[in-house]
């Protein structure tokens, strides 16, 4: 093989691989590359265009690197520095071909910002995103539902999520979503999305605000539309009455404790606004916005003592008898 011939096969290879670890990306790499709404698809599809053009790129000025390196190895300087003058044609071809390529793009990006952020429709679901320090209260003001760190979202259907701060800034992602968006108090923000795959699907806060930062995870599932409605349903109902003697003196204890300063349990005298609602805290998977698994074993450490679960979490720490908090776990675990 000539050397220009094995250059040419090392630029082609060079280019094949990146291709391929684009298209493989779309089904196992990174979770921005295997999105769940239309919205996502647009970002992704943007993101391969540029990635590939941008291999391409790099290959082609290599390339003619390496030619020039190797056609003129040798020979001494010639010609004024900088003589490209003599050669006005490649001259504007290296400045008009970028520019021309830079205009596509750019018709393309604009495009793709008007898939991404477009209007909801009145028949959406619309819920109110309120980051706080360091969970997520999730409130669907159509429905009457409020819950915490997990949202629910009805497949198909297209959802608007406006967002605010109750505290610092925030910022909501889930990266199959395709884009993300900051909740900062005092203003509402607007984030459009239609999920067309039922899953389950994990989020995060991405924007520092404060020492738990990381310890505000976001848990999304995506279920058909009657499965949600079911879902829905059971959220709009009050909390259930406690069904054993265990259950109700946990009840009790709920209701003369502090706890009900800062949460809130529909149906009950608890009212508090600062923490999650519990109405139907036994229904939720995780516990401390995400950080451990909702079992009774970790609620049992959280009521005791939630810093040594997350350590500069707002709730703080009660000394109840290990008979008291049993009640209380069995109590809260049984608000499904
Ligand atoms: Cu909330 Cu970072």
């Amino acid at each position: 093989m000539t050397r220009r011939g094995r250059l040419r096969s090392a630029c082609l290879a060079g280019v094949a691989l990146l291709t391929v670890a684009a298209i493989t990306g779309c089904s196992a790499g990174p979770e921005g590359l295997r999105p769940i709404s239309p919205e996502g698809r647009s970002v992704r599809n943007l993101f391969v265009l540029l990635l590939v053009l941008s291999a391409l790129a790099i290959c082609g000025v290599a390339a003619v690197l390496a030619y020039v390196l190797i056609r003129y190895r040798g020979r001494g300087e010639r010609g004024e520095p900088g003589g490209g003058g003599e050669h006005p044609k490649v001259q504007i071809a290296w400045t008009v071909a970028p520019l021309l390529l830079f205009a596509a793009l750019t018709v393309l990006l604009v495009r793709t910002i008007d898939d991404v952020d477009h209007p909801v429709a009145a028949s959406g679901l619309r819920v109110e995103v309120i980051g706080h320090q360091w969970w997520w209260e999730f409130r669907y003001p159509d429905l009457d539902v409020v819950t915490a760190n997990e949202l629910y979202v009805s497949v198909g259907r297209p959802m608007r999520l406006d967002l605010t701060g109750g505290d610092v800034i925030h910022s909501f992602w889930v990266p199959q979503f395709g884009w993300k968006m900051d909740a900062i108090p005092g203003r509402t923000t607007h984030l459009s999305v239609t999920v067309d795959q039922a899953g389950t699907y994990l989020g995060a806060c991405t924007e520092f605000c404060g020492a738990e930062h990381a310890g505000m995870l976001i848990r999304v599932v995506a279920e058909p539309a009657d499965q949600f409605d079911a879902w829905v349903q059971a959220q709009q109902q009050p909390a259930a009455t406690p069904q054993s003697d265990v259950a109700q003196s946990g009840q009790n204890l709920f209701l003369s404790s502090t706890c009900v300063n800062c949460h809130s349990i529909r149906g009950t005298a608890a009212n508090g606004t600062v923490a999650p609602d519990l109405t139907h805290f036994g229904s939720r998977t995780t516990l401390g916005a995400g950080v451990v698994a909702n079992t009774p074993d970790h609620l049992r450490t959280w009521i005791a003592d939630a810093g040594s679960i997350k350590p500069a979490v707002l709730m703080p720490s009660y000394d109840f008898t290990p008979d008291q908090l049993d009640a209380l776990v069995a109590y809260l675990e049984s608000l499904k």
